[in-house]
């Protein structure tokens, strides 16, 4: 049976199978075209590059950014790091699970939002900073998170 899922793995590997260290980049690209990494994405390619099965599981499970679950349209991320949690990170992310009703690593039911966890985003005389898709925000207290996430669902 044609499983367009598997086949799509397989067009993309054939990109990186003869680059040395070729998984990484593939996966990235996996996540990238599919929002995550899905379930059959090691058995199908791990052949490819003379990898288990288990050594691409090993690989997916060490780098956060590889999802195993689909993501929300918007992907929320708060910075844990050091500066962060100096300038109040613990309260904003306390305050965003409650509001969000989600915890980090989880998607909402309408699969509009994701919210996660990042260690540093490189602004760190500004926290608490937070990644919203591709935009950067800092100074992010309560309000403007409310603010940032209310613009997300009027824009759907
Ligand atoms: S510690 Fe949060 S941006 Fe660097």
């Amino acid at each position: 049976m044609n499983d367009p899922i598997k086949s799509r793995l397989l067009e993309l590997a054939a990109n990186f199978k003869d680059e040395l260290g070729g998984v990484i980049p593939l996966l990235h690209q996996v996540q990238k075209q599919f929002g995550y990494i899905p379930k059959s994405c090691a058995e199908t390619v791990a052949p490819l590059f003379r990898l288990s099965t288990a050594e691409v599981e090993g690989v997916i499970s060490f780098y956060h950014q590889f999802k195993r679950e689909p993501q929300g349209k918007h992907r929320i991320q708060i910075c844990r790091a050091e500066a962060c949690q100096a300038n109040g990170c613990r309260e904003l992310e306390a305050f965003s699970k409650e509001y969000l009703q989600l915890e980090y690593g989880q998607t909402s039911a309408d699969g509009l939002l994701s919210l996660d966890s990042v260690y540093c985003l490189g602004l760190c005389s500004h926290g608490p900073a937070v990644r919203v898709d591709d935009d950067l925000f800092v100074e992010v207290g309560t309000e403007k998170l409310q603010s940032i996430v209310e613009g997300l669902n009027d824009g759907r």
